[in-house]
């Protein structure tokens, strides 16, 4: 049984497989080619925090799949009364085939993996995002082919998606350029010090971007940290991408951004409306990405 808690369970040659896979149910997808080899497996949710198209994307896609699936948000069910979440995993996987949480800490999701007997897949915690970083990357794959050797401009707070995309710069081989503001640096992980083969750190975010093959941000502040949300809006004001740091990338460089967007803070309007802005396929592809991923992890490599 496998699970898929963080970008690095999975290695590059079964990425490389999930992109094929999404290519191929995408084209299904969008041609009515019914594709259901998930029959009556069920998926359950777990939301932690709040979710449009996390819930969105694997709702659909367990259905496209043939399956169903179940949605239990903490304020309705027990965990938000203090269930302990070892118990959680106990009982939900003797339900179901396949469990999705969005939590806090990266420990809880370890904690309920620990104790699932299906398959356990990150939707988003404090410290990884890998489903949104496994769909960004298959959506450059469709506009430029490898991302083997580009270069990716991180601009703005050391979150859950920088860390990832950092995992993903190792497993794959491209190089992940990021630029915060002081005290807001990336910082070793769950013990696992910076990579810094892969990972070039800068102070200005124009000298980051310079280059660059993808330019991305992400909200200064993500969920969880609401509190802080006026001191990072002052220590993130130079941190938006604009048309100007856009010129300096790569003359064919991406825009990409996971979503929800605030324009005018990490992102101009204009570059997030603009004609480099591949944002609203990064959102679509997570539906074809997670296909792929809840077909390996409950059928294993299947290539007809
Ligand atoms: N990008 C992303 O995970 O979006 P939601 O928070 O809407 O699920
Ligand atoms: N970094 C953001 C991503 C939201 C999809 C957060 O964790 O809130």
């Amino acid at each position: 049984m496998r699970h898929y808690l963080q970008f690095s369970d999975l290695n590059r040659d079964e990425i490389n497989h999930l992109f094929l896979r999404a290519k191929v149910l995408k084209h299904r997808f969008k041609n009515y080619i019914p594709y259901q080899p998930l029959t009556d497996r069920m998926l359950a949710m777990v939301f932690e925090k709040s979710s449009t198209r996390t819930r969105v994307s694997f709702e659909a896609g367990i259905y496209q799949l043939g399956g169903s699936s179940i949605v239990l948000n903490t304020s309705e069910s027990q965990l938000g009364r203090g269930e302990p979440i070892e118990d959680v995993a106990r009982v939900i996987s003797r339900m179901v085939d396949i469990v999705m949480i969005r939590t806090f800490d990266q420990s809880i999701l370890e904690r309920f993996a620990a104790n699932s007997r299906v398959p356990v897949i990150n939707g988003l915690t404090n410290e990884f995002h890998p489903c949104q970083v496994l769909a960004d990357i298959f959506t450059f794959v469709e506009f430029r082919q490898s991302i083997e050797g580009k270069t990716v401009a991180w601009i703005g707070d050391a979150n859950n998606m920088s860390y990832t995309w950092l995992q993903a710069a190792r497993l794959l081989g491209f190089k992940l350029n990021v630029a915060t503001p002081p005290g807001y640096e990336m910082k070793s992980q769950l013990g696992v010090p910076l990579d810094t083969g892969h990972l070039t750190v800068f102070t200005d975010p124009i000298e980051a971007a310079r280059g660059a093959h993808i330019v991305t941000t992400d909200v200064w502040t993500s969920m969880g940290f609401e509190a802080e949300t006026d001191a990072r809006k002052k220590a993130f004001a130079d941190f938006t991408v604009d048309a100007d740091m856009m010129k300096v990338a790569a003359k064919d460089a991406l825009f990409m951004h996971c979503l929800p967007a605030h324009r005018g803070e990490e992102v101009s309007a204009e570059v997030l409306e603009g004609p480099q802005s591949v944002v609203w396929d990064e959102a679509e592809n997570r539906l074809h990405a997670q296909k792929a991923l809840m077909e390996y992890l409950l059928l294993g490599k299947i290539d007809s």
